[in-house]
């Protein structure tokens, strides 16, 4: 076994677990319910100390805390599954211990060590194995997350940090089609800002036009370039793809969009059945007309959360697109990854770690 280069993980478990209080093989809302234990770690004196896995409680808070404020807080999202033979599976953790430390750059935060990191997920996952939900599409859904809680007032980066993990059993996730509305208005992202890390304030900008696009009808929002309106970003939460005239294309990493897990999963997923993958940008004016000359012939939003999400509608107050009601490739994707996760189809990629 590697020796890890990080301070052991100390446990303290629950003396009762509550997970018989909650019926995992219902429909549980994703971020609802909470398992036992949180793993936290302390960022004091220019190194992370003291990793701990403790039961879930309320961590007090200054309210000088500097991310309450300065808004130095950036998050993961990634879920752990059963293989089959019981065995918790993390899906490529070592890609959002990477993110992480991508967003933590852009934001002026320190570095975790990617190993503690992947070594906390195994530890907690492990722990948590029994909150694993086992239905198809269910998961358990892990929020790693770091945020700055110096008590200070000032502009600058903070000196102390806590890099926490909770855990929230996510229930089936039934493909449902959405309705993107292409917003115009607001924009999430620009280049040179901080679309491309997973920062909470890029999730608060979002809330507002979320909530107007939800008012007329719409699922998400369909976020577009901050210059033309014109570029296809990113949805929501998620990545999105479009098969035209039997290729898929998505929008490049331009610097304004989250490099997606699903995004780079897909891709490989995609390849590897023969399809030609492009990443590069894409106006809404192409997907119109695409749809007006016949070719445009699948869409779906990708990521951890929802998995794949077909797309039947990007509308705003000046346009339709309306898409195909069959997706069989997007299906096959969606099939794949879920398979991987579950092992019951075999992981070529080598993408699932054990945790144990
Ligand atoms: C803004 C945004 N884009 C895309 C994604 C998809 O990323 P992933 O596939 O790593 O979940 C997410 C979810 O994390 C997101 O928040």
């Amino acid at each position: 076994m590697q020796e890890l280069m990080t301070p052991s993980i100390k446990i303290t478990p629950v003396a009762q677990s509550r997970v018989d209080q909650v019926e995992l093989n219902n429909s549980i809302v994703m971020g609802t319910q909470f398992t036992d234990h949180m793993f936290v770690c302390d960022y004091v004196n220019g190194a992370w100390s003291n990793p701990r896995i403790e039961p879930l409680n309320l961590i007090p808070t200054h309210p000088a805390a500097m991310a309450l404020h300065y808004g130095q807080a950036i998050f993961e999202g990634m879920k752990a599954t059963l293989g089959q033979d019981g065995t918790p599976l993390l899906f490529r953790p070592d890609q959002n211990a990477k993110r992480m430390n991508f967003s933590a750059d852009r934001m002026g935060m320190p570095h975790l060590p990617e190993d503690l990191f992947v070594e906390a997920l195994k530890q907690f996952v492990a722990l948590e194995k029994q909150w694993i939900p086992t239905q198809e599409g269910s998961a358990l859904y892990l929020r790693p997350f770091m945020y700055a809680d110096e008590p200070f007032i000032g502009m600058r980066a903070a000196t102390t940090y806590k890099f926490v993990i909770i855990g929230s059993p996510a229930g089936p996730f039934f493909s449902r089609k959405i309705k993107l509305y292409a917003e115009k208005k607001y924009v999430r992202a620009v280049n040179g800002g901080t679309g491309e890390a997973k920062a909470a304030g890029n999730y608060a900008a979002a809330i507002r036009p979320t909530e107007y696009a939800k008012a007329k009808g719409y699922d998400q929002v369909l976020w577009l370039d901050a210059h033309d309106f014109n570029y296809i970003q990113e949805v929501g939460t998620m990545n999105i793809f479009f098969k035209i005239d039997g290729k898929f294309i998505t929008p490049d990493l331009s610097g304004s969009i989250l490099a997606g897990i699903t995004r780079m999963s897909v891709i490989d997923v995609l390849r590897s059945r023969g399809y030609e993958v492009t990443e590069r940008p894409i106006t809404l004016d192409e997907i119109v007309a695409a749809s007006q000359n016949g070719t445009l012939e699948e869409a779906f939003g990708a990521g951890t959360a929802v998995g794949i999400a077909h797309i039947e509608e990007i509308g705003n107050n000046d346009m339709t697109i309306k898409f195909p009601s069959e997706n069989p490739v997007s299906d096959m994707v969606a099939d794949t990854l879920e398979g991987i996760k579950k092992q019951t189809i075999e992981d070529q990629f080598g993408w699932m770690i054990p945790a144990k």
